[in-house]
């Protein structure tokens, strides 16, 4: 009969081995430098409202427009699969009114994310953020502190080589003035620009900046630096400074800008050199609007997520071998008969219980197999129950290092190898 070979959908993967190990150490040591800055865990549904996002995303950025995963359930209510986790956070806190209890909230979240991308190296369908959101403060330490968390935990990881871009996109008060700028300098360039660059132009000037093929040839573009008001010059400074006194470096890149509409002042980049095109290690920024956005009161934030996949990625395939979560393989317990299966059992339950990792027990496979088997996974020691070994209620011990056997009394086994 023929079968339909079913594959993961693109743009997906499986996370095995390596890859799922190093996963793992991730959200630890994440998990660890989060409780160090009291920030909380949250986890908030994988699909939402659709509206939610593109709410908050704006319906012009480029994750709205055409990377969500949307459907309609029986009642005809649109959702979508969350292409980031800000906005549930977001929505988590308006929907329980948190700022009456306090408003100041921070939490951390892990998960998946969907975005319907073209996948390449380093860009897919499903990808893993990390992230973390402060509710509540709009003091520029909070800006910075969410930085060096960052900084942190991809140093911890084990990322060798980053760099950190920062700019500020200013605020309700100033940003419209230099939209004004951009528009003339971006309309007296118009027919040098592409069709998509002229339509995004129209809907949000700052994105038209972001272009692959036309970002770099505007370089005479007005930066929003240029025109801050005099309270998020301020803010800017101090974010600057409060990151230098830290030892931190970063890079100020007057044109970076935000694939998401929901920023203000603050926002930043890590870029890894290792990674090619998909360089963004973890991004974020302040978003002082998206609280009243959703309908709570005016509540400033701040936020980043990092990109799982891409972290793993840049720290590469040796040092994710090596990341000491592999569980250390001890001991092989092979019964050579099936009579002697209940005691080999029984004896690797005992060595589990003091620590010791021991692969699940056969005694249908050869003897030599499971001890090149055992040696392969790197264990330490063969524990061989035969024959005459159950009648003595005894095993025989092997050190696969050193080769030397000898034969122990099945109650001592533990204590033996340990
Ligand atoms: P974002 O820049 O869209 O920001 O994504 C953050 C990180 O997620 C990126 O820097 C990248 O490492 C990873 N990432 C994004 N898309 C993909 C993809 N298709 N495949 C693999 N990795 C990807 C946000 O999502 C904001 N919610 C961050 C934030 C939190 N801002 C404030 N709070």
């Amino acid at each position: 009969m023929d079968f339909l070979k079913i594959q993961a959908p693109k743009g997906t993967r499986d996370l095995t081995s390596d890859d799922a190990r190093a996963f793992s150490t991730l959200e630890q040591v994440s998990r660890r430098i989060f409780a160090l800055h009291a920030f909380e865990e949250i986890r908030t549904p994988i699909f939402e409202a659709a509206e939610l996002f593109s709410r908050s995303l704006g319906e012009t950025s480029d994750v709205v427009e055409k990377e969500m995963f949307t459907f309609t359930d029986r009642g005809e209510r649109m959702f979508a699969l969350r292409p980031e986790g800000t906005a549930g956070v977001v929505r988590h806190y308006v929907e329980n009114s948190l700022w009456v209890k306090s408003p100041v909230q921070r939490f951390y979240y892990t998960g998946p994310m969907f975005r319907a991308e073209r996948p390449q190296a380093g860009r897919f369908r499903q990808f893993w953020q990390i992230g973390s959101e402060f509710l509540g403060t709009s003091d520029a330490s909070a800006d910075a502190d969410t930085v060096l968390m960052a900084a942190r935990i991809l140093k911890e990881f084990g990322i060798a080589k980053f760099s950190i871009d920062v700019n500020s996109l200013g605020d309700a008060v100033c940003r419209p003035k230099h939209r004004e700028a951009l528009l003339k300098y971006l309309q007296s360039k118009e027919d040098e620009l592409t069709e998509e660059s002229q339509r995004r132009m129209k809907i949000n000037p700052l994105r038209v900046l972001d272009s692959k093929v036309d970002g770099p040839k505007l370089t005479g573009a007005p930066v929003m630096k240029d025109y801050l008001c005099d309270a998020c010059r301020a803010h800017h400074q101090q974010f600057l400074s409060l990151i230098e006194s830290s030892g931190e470096e970063i890079r100020e890149n007057p044109r970076l800008v935000r694939g998401l509409d929901y920023y203000n002042r603050t926002v930043f980049e890590f870029v890894s050199p290792d990674l090619g095109a998909q360089s963004a290690l973890a991004a974020g920024g302040r978003y002082d609007g998206l609280v009243e956005m959703l309908g709570g009161p005016p509540v400033p934030a701040v936020g980043f997520a990092l990109g799982m996949d891409r972290l793993v990625m840049a720290r590469g395939a040796t040092a994710s071998s090596q990341n000491g979560m592999a569980p250390h393989l001890s001991a092989a317990v092979i019964p050579l008969s099936v009579e002697a299966l209940p005691t080999a059992f029984e004896l690797a339950q005992q060595l589990r219980l003091k620590n010791i990792a021991v692969p699940p027990v056969s005694a249908s496979k050869k003897m030599k197999n499971q001890l090149s088997a055992a040696s392969d996974a790197g264990a330490t020691w063969a524990v061989i129950i035969g024959e005459d070994e159950l009648k003595k209620k005894s095993a025989m011990v092997k050190n696969l290092q050193t080769r030397q056997q000898s034969e122990v009394p099945l109650v001592e086994v533990p204590a033996h190898l340990c």
